[in-house]
């Protein structure tokens, strides 16, 4: 038995060894017309990236039985209509928390101590001779985070946050009484959050409620000395508030693993920024935890075409 699954995007070495033989992967990309007559025939989809599949899509394909995303946000793919049409959607949760904690990480550090601007300098003509006064940046040891969606990766970045001696602040729809007891973290509301965080990290997933969840009135309260780290997806911030917020030194700096789009085009404002980085959609990119991502990607496919239970299942 050979199944035909469709992906946007060309299976890897690794990818193949996992599928085996008996998947046959066509890769499709919208517009793209040349795969119109082998749609009728597509029994999964195994996605990389975040291509947008609508119940328009789905209806493209009749004998569509699994969507397998590789990763855990599952915002690019309408899950009320996968659900009407009994299709199983499946997504690779939890083995990727630590990777998106430390990247998380690498960029409050890098924001707060300078490294872009200071790696520049180093490699530059001009550093010829050390200045006490030059890229001052801020401490991160002793200072307050606020963890904006405390769920599975909110929780890794806590944890991170304990070897740094931050003070560790939350907010999430509700208190959550087992990760305060276990992390030490403290509820709060997000002005108050937004008002006391010396660093704020994006952790919720994308849906209607977190859809620029942080706009101008957010960022108008937050300190003129504050970071906001975005590891969630883009939408979650308003980005041209975040512009103006920049420009005005409203805040002291972001760093974004995440845009909206992605990439930005070229020449996009938040490009041009000093007080900016952008890293490109990196939070789960390491060897070990994308192996596992695809790993379990590949099982939730392959259960959905021989018509057994998804391991991990979202819809
Ligand atoms: C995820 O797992 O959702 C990552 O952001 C990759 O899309």
């Amino acid at each position: 038995m050979v199944y035909q699954v469709l992906s946007n995007v060309s299976p890897s070495d690794q990818v193949r060894g996992m599928l085996g033989q008996e998947c046959q992967v066509r890769v499709w990309s919208p517009g793209d017309a040349r795969l119109a007559p082998i749609l009728p025939s597509i029994e999964g989809i195994w996605l990389y990236g975040h291509l947008k599949v609508d119940g328009a899509f789905m209806d493209l394909l009749p004998k569509l039985r699994v969507i397998s995303n590789t990763g855990v946000g599952v915002d690019h793919i309408d899950l009320g209509a996968a659900r009407e049409r009994g299709i199983p959607v499946g997504n690779t949760p939890n083995v990727l928390d630590g990777a998106v904690a430390d990247m998380t990480f690498a960029l409050i550090l890098a924001a707060a101590r300078n490294l872009v601007p200071g790696v520049g300098h180093a490699h530059g003509p001009s550093f010829l001779h050390y200045e006490p006064e030059f890229l001052l940046g801020y401490d991160v040891h002793s200072t307050t985070l606020g963890i904006v969606g405390l769920g599975n990766i909110g929780r890794q970045v806590a944890r991170r946050a304990q070897g740094f001696d931050m003070r560790v602040i939350y907010h999430n729809r509700k208190p959550d009484p087992v990760a305060e007891a276990e992390l030490g973290v403290i509820y709060v509301t997000l002005p108050e959050l937004l008002r006391q965080s010396n660093y704020i990290s994006l952790n919720v997933p994308l849906t209607e409620e977190t859809t620029g969840m942080i706009g101008r009135d957010e960022l108008s309260q937050m300190k003129r000395t504050a970071f906001l780290v975005n590891m969630a997806r883009g939408a979650v911030v308003d980005q041209e508030a975040l512009v103006d917020a920049l420009e005005a030194g409203q805040i002291a700096g972001a760093a974004l693993d995440v845009t909206k789009p992605e990439p930005l085009p070229r020449d996009h404002p938040l490009l041009t920024l000093e007080n900016v980085i952008i890293t490109p959609h990196l939070g789960s990119a390491t060897v070990q935890t994308r192996r596992a991502m695809k790993q379990m990607a590949v099982d939730n496919l392959k259960a959905g075409l021989a018509g057994r239970p998804l391991a991990h299942r979202v819809a």
